[in-house]
């Protein structure tokens, strides 16, 4: 898998966290075992090793010096990035681009997080992925409206949750637990900083969990659960995570809701198990970076 120089120098720091932990330093991470693989689950961002205000400030401009020097390394992508960004500072996708870049940040600075922003996913070191982008809100609180008299005390799953805007969000229903699985070290180390200060000031919130791993080997949550879905992968990664879902669910049958937004391949859930509802009725967001793109959103529920 390539990896990028953000990666590079995030993940050092991230295994020092873990040799701390697993060296007993804290009580609050718990390792499981799956596959003989090992795994570290945090329950809540951890003292004195996740992220201070300055480490995460510090992850964000490592993650801007990174889309720098990775333009700087292919020289002759350099004239269509020129012309690109010329083209963006007259056009009115631009401007549009520009004026959802300042929604977010204003949706942000009232929460005191950091979401915005759109990262590509080879600069993320993440093979088959679209990258990252926090979904806009007002999007997840439409697609949220369609299930929530459903899930109520359900576990809410978000695979590939960035820097944890839907966690965010989703924390405000009343579900049992929310949890957000992200593989790139910086984004996970932005969520659970993102979590941190917004539930010292709401204490309403869901207990929500961060875990640093890959989808496809996170444990399905063995009770009734939402899983929410952005884009966040394509090709086999999304196979076996689809397979692993469809054979829990064969195995351990129970309610289940995949809230799947911006697919890019539609497939994967076109199983018996599953009845499936279109979304065509998205509301326009004015945080939406990609609006330009018109995604549509399909809703899967188990039958029984
Ligand atoms: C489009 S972003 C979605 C962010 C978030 N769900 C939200 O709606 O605000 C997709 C995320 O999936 C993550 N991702 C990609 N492949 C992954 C994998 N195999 N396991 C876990 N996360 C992954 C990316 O790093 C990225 O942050």
């Amino acid at each position: 898998m390539a990896t990028s120089n953000a990666t590079q120098l995030y993940t050092p720091l991230t295994d020092v966290a873990k040799i701390l932990i697993n060296a007993g330093a804290t009580t609050r991470g718990l390792l499981f075992y799956e596959n003989g693989n090992r795994f570290l689950l945090q329950r809540a961002p951890i003292a004195g090793i996740l992220p201070s205000k300055a480490r995460q400030s510090r992850e964000c401009r490592m993650i801007r010096l990174d889309a720098i020097l990775w333009h700087l390394r292919r020289p002759r992508d350099l004239p269509a990035i020129v012309w690109k960004n010329i083209v963006l500072t007259f056009s009115s996708a631009g401007a549009a681009a520009r004026a959802a870049t300042r929604a977010g940040r204003r949706w942000d600075r009232a929460l005191g997080v950091d979401t915005v922003g759109l990262i590509a996913g080879a600069r993320l070191g993440l093979a088959k992925t679209g990258g990252y982008g926090g979904i806009p809100p007002l999007i997840a609180e439409h697609l949220l409206a369609k299930v929530i008299d459903r899930t109520t005390g359900f576990d809410f799953l978000d695979m590939g949750c960035g820097k944890g805007r839907m966690l965010l969000i989703a924390a405000r229903y009343p579900f049992a637990r929310v949890i957000g699985v992200e593989l790139n070290p910086a984004l996970y180390t932005i969520a659970c900083s993102n979590v941190e200060k917004v539930r010292k000031r709401n204490t309403n919130l869901a207990p929500i969990e961060i875990v640093n791993t890959d989808a496809t080997v996170y444990p399905l949550p063995p009770g009734p659960f939402v899983l929410f879905l952005y884009n966040p992968f394509v090709d086999d990664v999304m196979t076996q995570v689809a397979r692993r879902l469809t054979d829990s669910l064969k195995s351990n049958p129970r309610k289940v809701f995949i809230i799947y937004f911006a697919p890019a391949q539609f497939s994967f859930f076109d199983d018996p198990l599953f009845k499936k509802q279109e979304v065509h009725d998205l509301p326009n967001d004015p945080m939406d970076l990609l609006a330009h793109e018109r995604f549509v959103a399909r809703i899967y529920e188990t039958r029984s």
